[in-house]
């Protein structure tokens, strides 16, 4: 899938993983994890990877919704299931991980797509929803490029696409600054993000 071809006001960025076993071009029998992919984007990513041949694992906190999307796309869930995933668990993204090789033995991508967003005024945020929000957006993003990004880097291949959004350079005018900042983080984290497989050593 072209990481371009993807919604516009989304700031896509994609953290490169240094390959031993040089680019994997597309691949018919990829295998994907979207996460948040019960509704909205994550939903949209997950139909066009499905679409374009990809085998796709659906996360989601939403279970009973993630579970529909999967049966629409497969009715055996042959190519897509869904996942009981919440990203703002590290243990969460490991047992996805291991869900994934079990029924599929192996993974090629992970959208960190899930996130949460509410217009607060920034005099109004409490500790907690400033701590949902970053936990959600951005903690997400660095758990699953940890798990996901091991991996890939032990696998010598793998890529990870992590979703930002304009508010995270520019503070958006329709959201939260918590939700801005998280959205910034994701933006600096992915950046800077390097993970070395060990087969290049
Ligand atoms: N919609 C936009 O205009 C827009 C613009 C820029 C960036 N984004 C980003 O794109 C992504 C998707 O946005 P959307 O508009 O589709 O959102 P949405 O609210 O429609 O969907 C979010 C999905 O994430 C899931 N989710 C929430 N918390 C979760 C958790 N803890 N664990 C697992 N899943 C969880 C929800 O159940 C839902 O299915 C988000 O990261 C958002 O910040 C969206």
């Amino acid at each position: 899938m072209n990481s371009c071809a993807l919604s516009p006001p989304v700031l896509k960025l994609v953290l490169k993983i240094r390959l031993l076993d040089g680019r994997r071009q597309h691949d018919r029998q990829g295998v994907v994890l979207v996460t948040g992919a019960a509704r909205g984007l994550g939903a949209v990513i997950a139909r066009r990877f499905h679409a374009s041949g990809y085998r796709v694992a659906i996360g989601d906190i939403t279970f009973n919704a993630a579970q529909e999307l999967a049966s629409e796309l497969s009715a055996d869930h042959s190519t897509a299931f869904a996942l009981n995933l919440d990203v703002t668990s590290k243990d969460d993204f490991s047992a996805a991980r291991d869900a994934i090789l079990d029924k599929w033995q192996r993974i090629d991508a992970l959208v960190n797509n899930a996130g949460t967003s509410k217009v607060v005024p920034v005099m109004d945020i409490t500790a907690e929803q400033f701590d949902h929000v970053i936990q959600v957006n951005l903690r997400s993003v660095l758990f699953g490029c940890q798990v996901f990004g091991q991996h890939f880097a032990d696998a010598g291949a793998g890529r990870i696409v992590n979703i930002a959004s304009l508010a995270g350079q520019n503070g958006g005018s329709a959201t939260g600054v918590h939700y801005a900042a998280s959205k910034g983080g994701v933006i600096t984290l992915t950046r800077f993000s390097r993970v070395t497989s060990p087969r290049a050593a």
